[in-house]
């Protein structure tokens, strides 16, 4: 299966991103660092064809892809992530060579999230939205284990662009893992745990 997440944030921001104080200085850069080692660590190696989308409205896109990136430098703490990742991006900004940042193999993209789900329907993937409301996911993810494409968009801490006109107009159904609220990474990891 190839198996692909997609989280947006509109709040992440690194013009005043300093180490000593990740979550408040980089508009929660934190979650997504998270949500990126949930997705791509199995143990001491990477997920097989998995990939995860980072939509920064402020900053572009950033596309972690498990079959191009290197398990042995890749920076597997939270900490060290979100510093190479804020490196990535000032580099991006500046267009100067990434040189031996570990991130170099991350593919950047200008693409619009809504852009990309339609792209991506329209290819034949299978897409579903993570919400605490929504069918129940534990009734239907033996059908979805069976499918060879799939896309989980899931919210950032706070989930407002999950209920946005744009992406509600796209129809795309909603699964829920049950009505308490967890963390995206905590979900990505139970989504895994049931799909793969
Ligand atoms: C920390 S939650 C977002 C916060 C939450 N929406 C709120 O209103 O406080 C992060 C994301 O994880 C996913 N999520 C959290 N709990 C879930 C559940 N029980 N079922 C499905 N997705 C869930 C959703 O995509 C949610 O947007």
């Amino acid at each position: 299966m190839n198996l692909i997440f997609f989280i947006k944030s509109a709040s992440v921001d690194i013009n005043k991103y300093t180490i000593k104080n990740i979550p408040g200085s980089s508009g929660r850069l934190d979650v997504i660092s998270r949500c990126i080692l949930a997705v791509l660590l199995n143990d001491n190696k990477f997920e097989k064809k998995i990939q995860i989308w980072i939509f920064l409205d402020k900053h572009g896109t950033f596309i972690f892809d498990s079959e191009l990136l290197e398990y042995e430098n890749f920076p597997k703490n939270e900490l060290l992530l979100t510093d190479y990742l804020v490196r990535l991006i000032q580099k991006k900004k500046s267009r100067i060579e990434f040189g031996d940042n570990p991130l170099r193999k991350v593919q950047i993209s200008e693409m619009r999230i809504i852009e990309a789900l339609k792209k991506f329907i329209n290819s034949g993937y299978n897409v579903f939205i993570l919400k605490e409301n929504g069918q129940d996911f534990f009734k239907v993810f033996q059908k979805i284990h069976s499918k060879k494409d799939v896309i989980f968009v899931i919210g950032d801490q706070c989930g407002n662009f999950l209920n946005s006109e744009d992406l509600l107009t796209l129809k795309i159904p909603i699964l829920s893992l049950g009505t308490r609220s967890y963390l995206a990474s905590s979900i990505i990891r139970l989504i895994k745990l049931n799909i793969l």
